[in-house]
């Protein structure tokens, strides 16, 4: 028996040590909690996506009565970019989370569903994507999607 371990590396920032551009991105996505569709779970999040050629591309939770119906922030996000952009790869997905009033202190965890999509569109594109995690103590920064998803599934593990 081995043991392997995996080591993950998390960036955690005070707001004023973020770039202008990630703050940029990150106040999008926390605007966009205000056009969140989330009547079930008064639960709004918003996500946007900066893609390589300087387009941001802004999305956010959307519910339904039929509950598995619904989608994340992050997917309705990613696929709105891919769907529109298809040759054009995304640098940085910003997240917020809301709820009650205000926005969470800790940063948001992606659910395993956003993060298995996130890495297959950093990977389509061959390009690390960087995931920033905005929370009211501390904004996380991980430099690829597969530091989410470590032992992800890919096209090639269809192959067997
Ligand atoms: N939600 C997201 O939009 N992103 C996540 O990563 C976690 C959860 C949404 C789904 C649902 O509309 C609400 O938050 C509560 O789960």
């Amino acid at each position: 028996m081995k043991e392997l371990n995996i080591k993950t590396t998390i960036l955690s920032y005070q707001w004023d040590e973020l770039s202008k551009e990630d703050q940029e991105l990150l106040q999008a996505a926390k605007d966009m909690t205000k056009n969140s569709y989330s009547p079930y779970s008064q639960f709004q999040v918003g996500a946007a996506a900066r893609l390589a050629d300087g387009h941001v591309i802004k999305g956010c939770n959307q519910e339904n009565a039929a509950y598995p119906s619904g989608l994340c922030a992050e997917r309705t996000t990613l696929f709105a970019a891919n769907a529109n952009f298809p040759t054009t790869p995304v640098m940085s997905l910003a997240i917020a989370c809301h709820t009650q009033g205000h926005f969470t202190e800790n940063p948001g965890a992606p659910c395993g569903a956003c993060r298995q999509v996130m890495l297959e569109t950093e990977h389509r594109y061959n390009q690390p994507m960087r995931v920033l995690l905005y929370g009211e103590k501390a904004t996380y920064v991980f430099k690829s999607a597969s530091d989410l998803l470590p032992i992800g599934f890919f096209a090639e593990d269809l192959e067997g």
